[in-house]
């Protein structure tokens, strides 16, 4: 029931998003409109992806660890409707251009890669890919965390005049990343004293 409820909280957006576009309620540039939203909305559910490890362990509440992926997997579903949107509506599906646009539009570039860095983390995102990976998956799931810098890069790279949206994302990725490196320290810094009082025949 709570993951059905999920699933529908994510998909909101997007539904209400074709409706509105559907019934031509977009304001005077409906596929802009779209390309903006779809990349918001990306946003938003990586931000979440990256907290929700943290709000499990402060609201000791591990249940939240178990919607990361479905999270994660509605943040890449958003990114490529963005991509799809961008090369339908601006790009009238000619992928020369896309090349091109790469080439010339370095924001473009940069959202790009944010985009082929999640695609991996989404294709292993299944519970085989988990045990076949081993500790590897953890390893390749980090990558989370250079996509958001580099969707934070992006929006920013985007605006014209007004930064204060694309500043304030900016600053709440920064604020993610200090604290998660903050706890990596501490981790590290913890790991001999509990590597030298560990008892040999523990599994944890
Ligand atoms: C993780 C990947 C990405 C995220 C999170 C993301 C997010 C965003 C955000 C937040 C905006 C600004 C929306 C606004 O102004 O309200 C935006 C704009 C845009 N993005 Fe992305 N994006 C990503 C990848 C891509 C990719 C792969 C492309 C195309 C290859 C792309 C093309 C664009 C374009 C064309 C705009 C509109 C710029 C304008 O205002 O003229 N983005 N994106």
């Amino acid at each position: 029931m709570s993951r059905l409820l999920l699933h529908f909280g994510c998909a909101l957006p997007g539904c209400y998003l074709t409706a509105g576009y559907l019934q031509g309620k977009l304001g005077v540039d409906p596929e802009k409109a779209v390309i903006w939203e779809t990349g918001i909305w990306a946003f938003n559910l990586l931000i979440l992806v990256v907290l929700l490890p943290r709000a499990a362990r402060w609201a000791r509440w591990p249940m939240l660890m178990q919607c990361r992926r479905a999270v994660g997997l509605w943040a890449f579903t958003y990114v490529t409707g963005h991509l799809l949107a961008f090369i339908t509506f601006l790009l009238g599906w000619d992928i020369f251009r896309l090349g091109e646009e790469l080439l010339k539009r370095s924001y473009i570039l940069v959202g790009f890669i944010a985009w082929i860095t999640l695609m991996p983390l989404a294709i292993t995102s299944t519970k085989r890919w988990i045990q076949r990976l081993g500790p590897g998956w953890k390893r390749l799931h980090q990558g989370v965390y250079i996509a958001v810098v580099l969707a934070a890069v992006h929006y920013l790279m985007t605006v014209r005049s007004d930064y204060a949206w694309a500043g304030s994302y900016a600053m709440v990725v920064i604020l993610i990343l200090s604290l998660r490196f903050a706890m990596w320290r501490q981790t590290r810094g913890s790991a001999p004293l509990s590597a030298a009082t560990r008892k040999p025949a523990t599994t944890d």
